[in-house]
């Protein structure tokens, strides 16, 4: 006798009735650059479809977003003065702790998380303070502690840590505890790799490093066994949330990661994933709504509960109209 799993896939109905994996707008978080200045709305040439937008522009793009069914949006600063010591990431006047202001004030649903870095703040990109030409794990722990309280004061519902140093969520946790924003949570960028896929990323922040790369502290693209290390010393530490990144390049270490975890697992599908689709898209050699929606289904099924995108707007849509 044949043995037909193809039963399970005869019609749309059942299909949708057997599916393992099902994906809701809120699962998305949507990422924007916010740039110094007033009335800037500019494309990014490496990211076809996605702008800068200074502080007073920004609700425009929350209000489209919020058509959409996004309901989460994480924040990345430009500032237009860099330092050695980053100093404008932890300015309670910075670019995005206005943008949080001005965000919080019309847009209340919407959750706000702030990225937590030093590398788009600083004059040599790299994403602490430097020691000749390494970069200092401790003294920078209080610089990104300070960012995160001021970004959390700002209205950050949410701080997001991206900087990879060791022992960067207890600092920031004591620091937002002992200012009585016990309340604000961490969504942890505990297993971040040394890749070439947030090249894009780094023309649209200005942020690339002057000289070196950063693989004395993200991690190497070789190992999984370390990522679980790394989730799991972020979630001692308080971690609310922890992510993976990239995305569809590291499906085997979401997986890992999801299996260990006690707290929800995201992911952070980057701007090269993101400018890879729209490239071959734009010549007519992928469908791109199509591999959108396949690439929000792997993402979920590796183990996503959270998947941070550029293309969270098309997603929700699709999801909305029983297309995904
Ligand atoms: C900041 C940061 C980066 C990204 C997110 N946070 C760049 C980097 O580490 O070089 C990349 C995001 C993307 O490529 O979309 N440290």
């Amino acid at each position: 006798m044949i043995v037909r799993p193809r039963r399970l896939r005869r019609n749309k109905v059942i299909r949708d009735m057997a599916a393992e994996t099902r994906l809701s707008p809120s699962m998305l978080v949507y990422p924007i650059f916010i740039r110094e200045g007033k009335g800037i709305e500019e494309d990014i040439p490496a990211m076809p479809g996605q702008k800068r937008y200074s502080p007073d522009t920004f609700p425009r793009a929350l209000e489209a977003l919020e058509k959409s069914g996004v309901s989460s949006v994480l924040l990345f600063g430009i500032p237009e003065h860099k330092d050695e010591c980053g100093s404008e990431a932890y300015n309670e006047n910075g670019v995005v702790q206005q943008a949080l202001r001005e965000g919080k004030k019309y847009f209340p649903d919407i959750c706000f998380i702030a990225d937590v870095c030093l590398c788009e703040y600083t004059s040599h990109g790299h994403c602490g303070l430097l020691k000749g030409k390494e970069v200092d794990n401790d003294p920078t722990l209080e610089l990104l502690a300070r960012t995160a309280l001021s970004q959390a004061q700002a209205g950050a519902d949410i701080v997001a840590p991206s900087d990879m140093m060791d022992g960067h969520v207890a600092a920031i946790r004591s620091k937002l505890d002992g200012a009585g924003m016990e309340d604000t949570l961490i969504f942890s960028y505990a297993v971040k790799y040394a890749s070439a896929f947030y090249g894009p990323f780094r023309e649209a922040a200005g942020s690339a490093p002057s000289f070196g790369d950063r693989r004395s502290y993200q991690m190497d693209p070789r190992n999984v066994r370390e990522g679980v290390r790394e989730a799991m010393l972020d979630i001692e530490e308080g971690a609310d949330m922890i992510m993976v990144k990239p995305g569809l390049p590291y499906l085997d270490v979401l997986r890992a990661v999801s299996e260990i975890s006690s707290v929800p697992v995201g992911t952070y599908c980057v701007s090269g994933e993101y400018s890879m689709i729209k490239a071959a898209a734009a010549n007519g050699w992928l469908d791109e709504k199509r591999v959108i929606a396949e690439t929000a289904v792997c993402l979920a099924r590796a183990g996503a509960d959270i998947i941070v995108t550029y293309f969270a707007p098309e997603m929700a849509r699709m999801m909305k109209e029983g297309e995904l």
